[in-house]
């Protein structure tokens, strides 16, 4: 059977741990590819001499040329600069979007038929972005937002209950960003509600954890920002590909009329395979949670404002 092929753009801290995770687990060969030179050769061949190590047959090569690229099945572009203390994920804005913006044009020259998975920030508006430049279907491009913010509610969420993480499935919606929405009602520990578990206060207090979570970690980590987790959580969708799953992941994704949304990228939970984005999925929201939403797309809307 042809070994898919995964090219992960950007070679800094989410991008060298997304494409290491990737062929650990043997979802398909990698490609590396960083505006710097010698930075993504170096961090694949390093990789690569792991492999008997840790027993993959999978490969993974480092380049800065976009020919090597060629037919993708799927594209992770992590390319852009991460936050330090006291920068919001906004900041990053126009640095990024001149860098998501050229990364884009290069995939599409090289992978026509690509599923591209962004994760560079501000997320909502770069993956807006590289939808706009690359004139694929909206169902091919999406961002990684909701299975990490999600993954780090669930986190809270069993060390304030004590029980086993494997229990537990956790509901982010909205922007990446401070307006994001945790939402309880669909966080579950084995299908019991947190609403039935946890008081009101004790969910307030982790819904805020969850909302500063990546600010939680640049304050710790002084240089750069969180990668372990978002690099499992790009992975997780870049397998939900790989594998055809229909895997039920929140993701940015295109709304069309949808809770209510038209023609922007929010995160939302969707069905994914082969071909991307199946369907977006309505869930029933209660009053809350649903001006909560729509505050969230207001400022996922302004922000995109700054780049026209
Ligand atoms: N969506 C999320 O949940 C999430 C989570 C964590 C990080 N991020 C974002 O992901 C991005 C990467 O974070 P990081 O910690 O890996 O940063 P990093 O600085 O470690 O790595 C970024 C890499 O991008 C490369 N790069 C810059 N311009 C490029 C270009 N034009 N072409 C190819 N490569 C280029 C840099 O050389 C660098 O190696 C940041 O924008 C960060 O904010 C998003």
């Amino acid at each position: 059977m042809k070994q898919a092929k995964v090219t992960v753009v950007g070679a800094g801290n989410v991008g060298a741990t997304a494409a290491q995770r990737i062929v650990e687990k043997q979802l398909s060969n990698v490609v590396l590819i960083d505006i710097v030179e010698g930075l993504p050769q170096g961090k694949a061949l390093d990789i690569m001499q792991s492999a008997s190590t840790e027993g993959f047959d999978t490969t993974i090569i480092g380049t800065n040329d976009y020919a090597d690229t060629k037919d993708s099945d799927v594209v992770v572009i992590t390319a852009g600069i991460a936050r330090k203390p006291g920068m919001s994920r906004d900041d990053l804005l126009k640095t990024n979007a001149e860098i998501v913006g050229g990364v884009t044009d290069q995939i599409v020259a090289q992978s026509p038929n690509a599923v591209i998975i962004v994760v560079s920030n501000p997320l909502d508006v770069m993956t807006q972005l590289s939808w706009q430049r690359s004139k694929f279907p909206s169902q091919r491009v999406f961002g990684m937002a909701g299975v990490l913010d999600s993954s780090r509610y669930a986190c809270f969420i069993a060390e304030a209950l004590n029980c086993s993480i494997k229990d537990v499935r956790a509901m982010v919606l909205g922007g990446h960003g401070d307006t994001m929405v945790p939402v309880p009602q669909y966080s579950t520990v084995n299908g019991i509600s947190i609403t039935e578990l946890l008081t009101v206060d004790q969910i307030e207090a982790i819904n805020h954890r969850t909302r500063h979570g990546g600010a939680e970690i640049v304050q710790h980590l002084k240089t750069g920002s969180a990668f372990y987790a978002p690099s499992a959580s790009a992975v997780a969708m870049v397998e939900a590909v790989i594998l055809d799953s229909g895997r039920v992941l929140p993701c940015c994704a295109m709304l069309t009329g949808e809770y209510g949304v038209e023609n922007l990228y929010c995160g939302v939970p969707v069905e994914l395979g082969k071909d991307g984005v199946r369907r977006v999925i309505e869930l029933p929201l209660n009053k809350t949670e649903l001006t909560d939403l729509q505050a969230s797309v207001a400022a996922v809307k302004e922000l995109s404002k700054a780049l026209v």
